[in-house]
C-alpha cells in the first residue's frame, strides 16, 4: 500500500478532541497516510491568521482529500461560516450524509437507512445579505441552473452505483415557486435519465411529518442548502444523534469529509465529546481513496475499523451521548482494542 498524503483540519470546540482520537485510531490500524495539518476557524485565528488560510486551500487543492473537525461560526455577527466558506471556495458542491442505525445504539426507530444528499454552495447561503432600510434586511436565495442540475445528477449517480432504488426530493416550490420550482424541474429532468430509480417529490413539511412517521420509507433525500442543512440533523436524531453521523462534501476534484455536528461548544475540553462521527467520515474518506486512487489497501482498512467500532458499540462501549459512560478517550481506546 502507498502512502495518501490527506489534509487534517482538526478545527476548534472538540474537533481537536475527536480529530487525535481518529488519527490514534487510523494509525492503529496501520491506514496508509500521511496527515498533512492545517488550521481554520478560531484555531486559524488564535495564530495570527485569516480564518480561512490560503495554505490550508492550497493543500486541499493540491492533495485533493480532507479530513475536517468542526469549526464554530459566530451567531447574528462576526466572520462568516469557515465551512460554507470551504465547500463554496472549493467547489464542493455534494455534502452525502448516510444515516443509518448503529447495533447497540439506541434509538426510537429501527431499520433506518438513508442518505442525504444537501446541494452545498448556493441557496440562502450565497451570504447575500442586505439592509434595505433601519428594520428591513433581505436575504438573497439563489438558485443555478447548472448547481440544480448537478446536485441531481449527483443523487442518482450515487443511488446508481450503490444499487438504491429511490429519490426522494424535499421542496417548498408550491411558495418558491422560482428557485425551488428550479430545483424541482432539474431533478425532474435528470431523473428521465435514470428510469429505473424511482423519484418522490414531497413538500417539506409534509415531507419531515413522514420522516418522523417512518424513516425507513425513505432512500435517499435530495435537496437544497438550507433544508439539507436542517434534515440532517433531523435524521441524526432519528438514529442516536449526532455522535453517530458522517458525512462527505465532494466536489469533481476534491473531497473534504465531515461529521454533521458542530464545534460542540457546551462539552469542549471534557473528554466528553464522541469521535463516532469524525471516525466514521474518516471510514467514508479510506473508501474514496479506495476508489479514487485505485488502492483496495484502504478498503481493508475501513472495514477493519468499521469492524472495531461495531464491536465496541456491541459490548457496550460507548460515550455518554449514546447510552454510554465512556469518554473520548476511553471510547478510542475501546476502539483500539478491537481492531483485528
Ligand atoms: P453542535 O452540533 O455543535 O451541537 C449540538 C448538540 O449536540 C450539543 O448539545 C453538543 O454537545 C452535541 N454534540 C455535537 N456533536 C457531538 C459529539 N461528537 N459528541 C457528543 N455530543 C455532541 O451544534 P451547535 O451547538 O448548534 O453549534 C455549535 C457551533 O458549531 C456553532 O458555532 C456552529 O456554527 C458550528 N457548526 C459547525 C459545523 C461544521 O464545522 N461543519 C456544523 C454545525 C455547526
Amino acid at each position: 500500500m502507498s502512502q495518501h498524503q490527506v489534509v487534517l483540519i482538526p478545527g476548534d470546540g472538540i474537533g481537536p478532541e475527536v480529530a487525535d482520537a481518529v488519527k490514534e485510531i487510523l494509525t492503529a490500524a496501520k491506514a496508509p497516510i500521511a496527515w498533512i495539518e492545517r488550521k481554520a476557524g478560531l484555531a486559524a485565528i488564535d495564530e495570527g491568521e485569516d480564518v480561512l488560510p490560503d495554505d490550508t486551500l492550497d493543500a486541499i487543492r493540491k492533495h485533493g482529500v480532507a479530513l475536517k473537525g468542526p469549526c464554530t461560526t459566530p451567531v447574528g455577527g462576526g466572520f462568516t461560516s469557515v465551512n460554507v466558506k470551504l465547500r463554496k471556495t472549493l467547489d464542493l458542491y455534494a455534502a452525502v450524509r448516510p444515516v443509518r442505525n448503529l447495533a447497540g445504539v439506541a434509538s426510537r426507530y429501527e431499520n433506518v437507512d438513508l442518505v442525504v444528499v444537501r446541494e452545498n454552495t448556493e441557496g440562502l447561503y450565497s451570504g447575500v445579505e442586505n439592509e434595505i432600510t433601519p428594520g428591513v434586511v433581505t436575504s438573497l436565495k439563489v438558485a443555478t441552473e447548472h448547481a440544480c442540475r448537478r446536485i441531481a445528477r449527483y443523487a442518482f449517480e450515487y443511488a446508481k452505483a450503490r444499487g438504491r432504488r429511490k429519490v426522494t426530493v424535499f421542496h417548498k416550490a408550491n411558495i418558491m415557486k422560482l428557485t425551488d420550482g428550479l430545483f424541482l424541474r432539474c431533478a425532474r429532468e435528470v431523473h428521465e435519465e435514470y428510469p429505473s430509480i424511482e423519484l418522490e417529490t414531497l413538500i417539506i413539511d409534509a415531507g419531515c411529518m413522514k420522516l418522523v412517521q417512518d424513516p425507513s420509507r425513505f432512500d435517499i433525500l435530495l435537496m437544497e442548502n438550507l433544508y439539507g442543512d436542517v434534515v440532517s440533523d433531523l435524521c441524526a436524531g432519528l438514529v442516536g444523534g449526532l455522535g453517530v453521523v458522517p458525512g462527505a462534501n465532494m466536489g469533481d476534484h476534491m473531497a473534504v469529509f465531515e461529521a454533521v455536528h458542530g464545534s460542540a461548544p457546551d462539552i469542549a475540553g471534557k473528554n466528553l465529546a464522541n469521535p463516532l462521527a469524525l471516525l466514521m467520515s474518516a471510514v467514508m474518506m479510506l473508501n474514496h481513496l479506495a476508489v479514487d486512487r485505485g488502492d483496495a489497501g484502504c478498503h481493508d482498512v475501513a472495514d477493519r475499523v468499521k469492524y472495531a467500532y461495531d464491536r465496541a458499540l456491541a459490548d457496550g462501549q460507548k460515550t455518554r451521548d449514546v447510552g454510554g459512560s465512556l469518554g473520548t478517550r476511553e471510547f478510542c481506546r475501546a476502539v483500539i482494542e478491537r481492531l483485528g
